[in-house]
């Protein structure tokens, strides 16, 4: 079947009607499409009859002097990776035609909101939160997929779906990687090569830390890490830290040392103009 695009809501209601019987999976994107959003299409497919995937970058979800208006925006080479894929309903809405002119009511993210990549954004996770119901409730979806490489986002929509009783699963996708380790990101375009040699730190620091896994405590991962992130402080241009955490997923707090099972090492930094954040999961 061709690609429906829907350019505003009522089109969408239009054509998720069209699609027939079947399950439907939603793939909520900020556009700028690359290998992980295929990925994560192509994990929707294996779920799913029919995929519908929102490219809408969001206001809401972008603070003061965030990179909003300079967001890469690229929807035909969108559309035709949809198509490629086997994408049946595009919905990309203005923001006039997703937003009320009066609107008041918001999703509240609380206080994991709060901590972490919530800390350098305040509000951020509120603005993802009530993007992500909306289009859930216009796209009504049997499930929807999400990355893990914004595992705090992830970790939140698992939380909005249980607290508030949304019925839509959300299913989880690993991250994909450049064969150099930086995880792909529509931000990777606003580096310059120096950059993208200095944000390589990320990925290795992380790896560093999973290294030790098996033998170190928290500390002890955090300080191999950290080690990776210092030397990459004096390369030109400097990786500027915003956080390292070793965090429990369910509250996105830092485990103590008593902690087992499932934690997410975490980091977010600015290279040049670009902050980029990665994370893995390890098991301690
Ligand atoms: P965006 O950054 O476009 O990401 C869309 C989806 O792709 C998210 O679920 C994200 O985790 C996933 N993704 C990004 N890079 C990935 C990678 N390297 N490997 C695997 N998956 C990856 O995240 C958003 O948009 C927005 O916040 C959104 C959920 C659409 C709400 O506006």
């Amino acid at each position: 079947m061709d690609l429906i695009v829907a350019a505003d809501r009522a089109g969408l209601v239009k054509a998720r009607d069209a699609l027939g019987p079947g399950r439907i999976a939603l793939v909520p994107t900020m556009g700028a499409l690359h290998e992980g959003h295929r990925s994560l299409i192509r994990l929707a497919r294996e779920h799913a009859d029919h995929v519908v995937v929102s490219v809408f970058v969001n206001p809401l979800q972008f603070g003061p002097g965030e990179d909003f208006s300079r967001y890469p925006r690229t929807f035909d080479a969108d559309l035709r990776t949809c198509e490629e894929e086997g994408v049946g309903v595009v919905f990309a809405p203005s923001a006039d035609d997703m937003y009320l002119p009066d609107r008041q009511v918001e999703v509240s993210a609380g206080g994991m909101g709060g901590v972490v990549e919530g800390a350098f954004r305040p509000g951020h996770f509120d603005g993802v939160l009530t993007v992500v119901l909306k289009l859930f409730n216009l796209v009504r979806p049997d499930l929807a997929v999400f990355g893990q490489k914004d595992a705090q986002q992830l970790a939140l929509i698992r939380r909005m779906v249980a607290d508030l009783d949304v019925p839509v699963s959300v299913v989880g996708a690993p991250t994909v990687r450049e064969p150099d380790g930086l995880a792909l990101s529509s931000r990777n375009r606003y580096l310059s090569e120096a950059d993208r040699r200095t944000a390589l730190a990320l990925s290795r620091a992380l790896r560093a830390g999973a290294a030790r896994a098996g033998t170190a405590g928290p500390a002890g991962i955090l300080d191999a890490a950290r080690a990776v992130l210092e030397e990459a402080a004096r390369f030109d241009p400097p990786l500027l830290l915003d956080y390292l955490i070793l965090a429990d997923p369910a509250t996105f707090g830092p485990v103590g040392d008593d902690h087992r099972g499932e934690a997410i090492l975490a980091v977010a930094a600015k290279v040049g103009t670009t902050r980029l954040i990665d994370n893995m999961v390890l098991t301690l």
